[in-house]
């Protein structure tokens, strides 16, 4: 569709003003790991934590997002691509507001998530990699998909028979197959106070 016709309009409330009134700084906090690895947990976890801190937060998770925006994609690589270029648009327009969002998705593909992170200004992508080794998280299986994977009723599932590609570099790195989850909810939240992005706890 062309976008010739339209005009991007300058809002009077601006983003610094919007900012100003949270008390914190805005991010995107981009939780990505494998199916069953703990990213929704955690980062619950987490936005309760921020809550309780009186932030302005909003978690978009993967299976829920499916259910509305993206009902219409699938998983086969070029439907994860628009998945998640839907929720980095999204994603940008919560930061935009002044709010904390946290996302879980696999978000499997390297360049997907690089292509969010240059969505907002520096600082702003805080990519969380939420580390359990495979064998972990399909002995969790909590959702059963990875015995019907195996089994081959699920085609292209992560970790099966669809790539996953770890980060190089993350801003944070949770061995969650190791940690307990408020370890690593301590491990996100300490990084969050080192970042200016929240206060220190009192
Ligand atoms: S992503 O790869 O496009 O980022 P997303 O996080 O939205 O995936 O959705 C993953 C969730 O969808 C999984 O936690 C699982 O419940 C479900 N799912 C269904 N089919 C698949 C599949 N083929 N591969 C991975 N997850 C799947």
């Amino acid at each position: 569709m062309s976008q010739d016709n339209l005009v991007w309009h300058s809002h009077t409330v601006t983003h610094a003003e919007r900012v100003a009134l949270k008390g914190h700084q805005p991010v995107i906090v981009w939780f990505t790991g494998l199916s069953g690895s703990g990213k929704s947990t955690i980062a619950n976890a987490v936005e309760r934590r921020l809550l309780e801190r009186g932030c302005h937060s909003y978690l978009l998770d993967g299976d829920n997002v499916r259910h509305g925006l993206n009902r219409d994609l699938g998983f086969n690589d070029s439907d994860r691509v628009e998945n998640i270029r839907r929720i980095g648009e999204v994603a940008r327009l919560f930061v935009d507001a002044g709010n904390i969002v946290l996302t879980a998705f696999i978000s499997p593909f390297l360049a997907d998530r690089q292509q969010v992170r240059e969505m907002v200004p520096q600082g702003q992508f805080i990519e969380v990699f939420i580390d359990t080794p495979l064998e972990e998280c399909e002995r969790r299986d909590p959702k059963g998909l990875y015995q019907k994977a195996r089994a081959g009723e699920i085609p292209h599932f992560t970790g099966i028979d669809s790539a996953y590609e770890a980060p190089l570099q993350p801003e944070v790195h949770v061995k969650a197959g190791e940690w307990s989850v408020e370890a690593c909810v301590d491990h996100i939240v300490a990084y969050l106070e080192q970042q200016g992005v929240i206060a220190h706890a009192l």
